[in-house]
């Protein structure tokens, strides 16, 4: 017994309390740690035990997107999995575009707390040209991420009571068409699988027979193949599961029917779907692959679902993320470049670039200046040029006047000598007339016998 690298284990696994701590102590344990036997009970068995009373107190979240055309079946196996009704109208199948529509539910079953969301895609598949239909599913699943990323970047984070919303399977509807995929189906497939651990599933698979599912599902999966999809796979590392999970592999898609209905079978009540030919019992494994469905996902790998979300999709976000954003591991000589490095450098080329962008705004400023200037300028020589002309002008025009004046002036003092001068003969003329008459006056009263004329 060795006391002190044993109490340095246990008080590491007590104030540790999370997952990764217990897991990292495991690894070092296992890579040259010292085994020791005890010689007494020291209690650190029990961290399982905390560990589960911790997460169930906590409770779990779950978040679950369906995408498929309208009218698949989408809400009704919802209701089928989870043993419930959520509410939710059918979609309206006349759509513009495809829009996400998310609801939050809190179940319950035993003393374990469930936060499930239900993402759907409304009017998946509904519009002309479906180019564009895959387009908002990703924004959605990267909005998700984008607010971890930011609450993990955050100073003051709060992680442990973060809604997560991110979302840990994306069950894909195939409609039972029984010959193969449509494009819509590959290329959206295509744009999410890097973003989203996809299930894909045959939706209404009574509507199609026996024979003509097996061939349909080999179809399918060599289609996914040939194309390049990656579909989620059920893992096999951890050997409890391995079994069944590598059995279910080769049950891919799985054909699944849904129903709320109950029906009488035998002395049971059984979800089924009634036909006048006979009856569908969704829970019936020879009828279709519900409960294989709600098995691989619900009760055996719902926590693999939200670690390879974590661990795989939201990791490859955050790298593009960050590399965009100019951080990196590593200089161009391979060597480690620490956070703070590589903030130092980001913030120099920033302050460079500032510099540059200021400078160049400063030589753009002053040539705007120069512009104005000389066209202010220009314009002043323009106006006195303008004021000369003008001036000339007016000079001109002045003298033209003053010399229409003067000849006008003239005029008049030769028209007032003209006036004068007939107005002195005029009177001239009067006074001799006078004159004659007084003496003719004279010389009738002198000779009365002379006549008049
Ligand atoms: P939207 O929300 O409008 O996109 O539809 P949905 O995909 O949610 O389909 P919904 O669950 O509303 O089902 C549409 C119709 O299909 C209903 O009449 C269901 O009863 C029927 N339906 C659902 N599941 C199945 C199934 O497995 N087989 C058959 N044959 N019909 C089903
Ligand atoms: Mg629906």
């Amino acid at each position: 017994m060795y006391p002190v690298p044993v109490a340095g284990v246990r008080e590491l696994l007590v104030t540790s309390g999370s997952t990764m701590a217990a897991v990292e102590v495991a690894r070092q344990m296992s890579e040259g740690a010292r085994n020791l036997s005890l010689s007494g009970h020291v209690g650190f068995d029990s961290m399982p035990d905390q560990l589960v009373n911790k997460s169930v107190c906590q409770g779990f979240c779950f978040n679950i997107l369906c995408v498929g055309e309208t009218g698949l079946g989408k809400s009704t196996l919802m209701d089928t999995l989870f043993n419930t009704r959520f509410e939710g109208d059918p979609a309206a199948h006349n759509q513009p575009g495809v829009h996400i529509k998310s609801n939050n539910y809190e179940l319950q079953e035993s003393n374990v707390r469930l936060k499930l969301s239900i993402v759907n895609s409304v009017g998946f598949g509904d519009q002309i040209n479906k180019e564009e239909s895959y387009k908002s599913i990703v924004e959605f699943i990267d909005a998700q991420f984008e607010a971890y990323l930011q609450e993990e970047l955050k100073i003051k984070r709060t992680l442990h009571n973060y809604h997560d919303s991110r979302i840990h399977v994306c069950l894909y509807f195939i409609a039972p068409t029984g010959h193969s995929l449509k494009s819509l189906d590959l290329v959206t497939m295509k744009k999410l699988d890097s973003k989203v651990n996809i299930v894909p599933i045959i939706a209404k698979a009574d509507s199609i027979s026996k024979n003509e599912l097996q061939k349909f599902k080999i179809k399918i999966m060599s289609e996914l193949v040939s194309n390049g999809v990656q579909i989620y796979q059920f893992p096999t590392d951890d050997e409890t599961v391995a079994e069944i999970n590598g059995t279910m592999n080769a049950h891919l898609p799985f054909a699944v029917v849904g129903s709320t209905e109950e029906i009488k079978i035998g002395n049971k009540m059984m979800k089924a779907r009634q036909y006048p030919w006979g009856t569908v019992q969704v829970e019936n494994e020879n009828h279709c692959d519900f409960v294989k469905l709600r098995e691989m996902l619900i009760r055996v790998n719902m926590e693999d679902l939200r670690e390879q979300t974590h661990a795989r999709h939201y990791e490859l976000y955050r790298r593009c993320k960050l590399e965009e954003m100019g951080f990196k591991d590593t200089d161009p000589d391979n060597k480690p470049f620490s956070l703070q490095e590589t903030y130092e450098a980001k913030r120099n080329e920033f302050l460079g670039e500032l510099q540059k962008k200021e400078e160049e705004m400063r030589q753009m400023f002053v040539m705007r200046v120069k512009e104005k200037e000389s066209e202010l300028k220009e314009a002043e020589k323009e106006l006195h040029d303008k004021f000369d002309r003008l001036k000339k002008l007016h000079q001109d025009e002045k003298k033209k006047l003053e010399d229409k004046k003067k000849s006008l002036d003239d005029e008049i003092n030769a028209f007032k000598q003209r006036k004068t001068a007939a107005e002195l003969l005029q009177s001239q003329a009067q006074q001799s007339g006078s004159q004659q008459t007084l003496k003719r006056d004279k010389e009738r009263k002198n000779n009365p016998w002379l006549c008049t004329e």
